[in-house]
């Protein structure tokens, strides 16, 4: 198979309507911060428990197209000793994998941050794919103030996501281009509209620049919400603000644009996408991707115990299936019960 007709299977696969991402590729101290609010010590064994038990969980295939792996998982085998990836395929799933090494300050840039991850990527990639892995993930972050992002942190963020993904695409990977404006202050929706529409600007001129393929790309961006600190928008403000934005950023060429929930919690993210379905037809599929809003409930129902695996496997089996309604702007919140 050509690169390109590679790439569009991939993207074919992740993209189909009732369907969504997700991502269970923390980092070791972040799922260290998730497992501890459930009283569980990270351990590498303890790590490959939950994830065999969440991505084994029988239908998930149904409302989940790919799920982003850490490294470490696309390494080992779950529970039944299938390889991570084996399992996943066997689900109808598309194996991912995070590629980027994490975030650090931004030099000059008090309070900006950036991405690390791009010395040795092309080799890395390899040995990804020949691990199963089909498409990739990296994650630039941006705090939110008066005066942040800088400058600075707007254009080397998007130079970086750029050379990735142009990276990806050349080793036949679709590269899951995810800038997160973060929830966290107290700014307003309108503050948020804003840094999103010039983050994501940015990043689409430099996606230009490094002649990557649009039609074989998946955005992850933010909603666009008040910031933690402030009193929570209505699901209908969310979806116009989001929108408008989008529409003025992100071309149509691009098929997929698939929401981090970024600490909103399950509910939350899951009625604000539904509410962006219910306003019809955008150029792009508009679904989920993600990690703390499909995964909280079950992680609270393991609590470390392999004795709970179908309370847990069902937990995020109803998270995904009500995501997936709201993939289709059919989500109610009498779905819950
Ligand atoms: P959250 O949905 O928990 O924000 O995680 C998505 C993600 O992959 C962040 O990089």
């Amino acid at each position: 198979m050509s690169i390109r007709a590679e790439l569009h299977s991939t993207i074919q696969a992740l993209v189909q309507p009732g369907k969504g991402i997700l991502a269970a590729d923390e980092s070791h101290p972040t799922i260290a911060k998730r497992f501890s609010a459930v009283g569980v010590e990270s351990t590498e064994e303890k790590r490959r428990e939950y994830r065999s038990l969440i991505l084994s969980a029988p239908g998930l295939g149904e409302f989940i197209s790919g799920v982003i792996l850490f490294e470490e998982t696309l390494g080992q085998n779950s529970l039944d000793n299938t390889p991570i990836s084996k399992l996943l395929e066997t689900q109808g799933i598309v194996p991912g994998i995070k590629v980027d090494k994490g975030k650090k300050p931004l030099v000059n840039a008090s309070g900006d941050e950036i991405t690390y991850g791009l010395d040795g990527l092309d080799d890395r990639l390899e040995i990804y794919r020949n691990q199963g892995a089909r498409f990739a993930k990296w994650r630039a972050v941006y705090n939110i103030s008066a005066t942040l992002p800088s400058r600075q942190a707007v254009e080397a963020n998007a130079e970086l996501l750029a050379r990735y993904a142009a990276l990806c695409q050349a080793a036949g990977i679709v590269p899951i281009v995810e800038p997160e404006v973060l929830i966290d202050g107290d700014h307003s929706i309108e503050r948020s509209a804003e840094v999103n529409e010039i983050v994501i600007a940015e990043v689409f001129s430099a996606l230009r620049r490094h002649r990557v393929q649009l039609e074989y790309i998946i955005l992850k961006p933010s909603m666009v919400t008040p910031g933690k600190g402030c009193a929570k928008a209505p699901p209908e403000n969310v979806a116009e603000a989001t929108l408008r934005v989008f529409r003025r950023v992100v071309p149509a060429a691009v098929p997929g644009i698939n929401f981090l929930s970024g600490g909103q919690t399950p509910e939350e993210a899951t009625r604000n996408l539904s509410a962006m379905n219910s306003l019809g037809q955008q150029p792009w599929y508009l679904s989920f991707s993600y990690g703390r809003a499909l995964q909280e409930p079950a992680q609270k129902a393991w609590a470390g115990d392999l004795g709970n695996r179908s309370a847990t496997q069902s937990a995020v089996l109803k998270r995904a299936r009500l995501n997936g309604a709201a993939t289709q702007g059919l989500y109610t919140t009498d779905m819950e019960a």
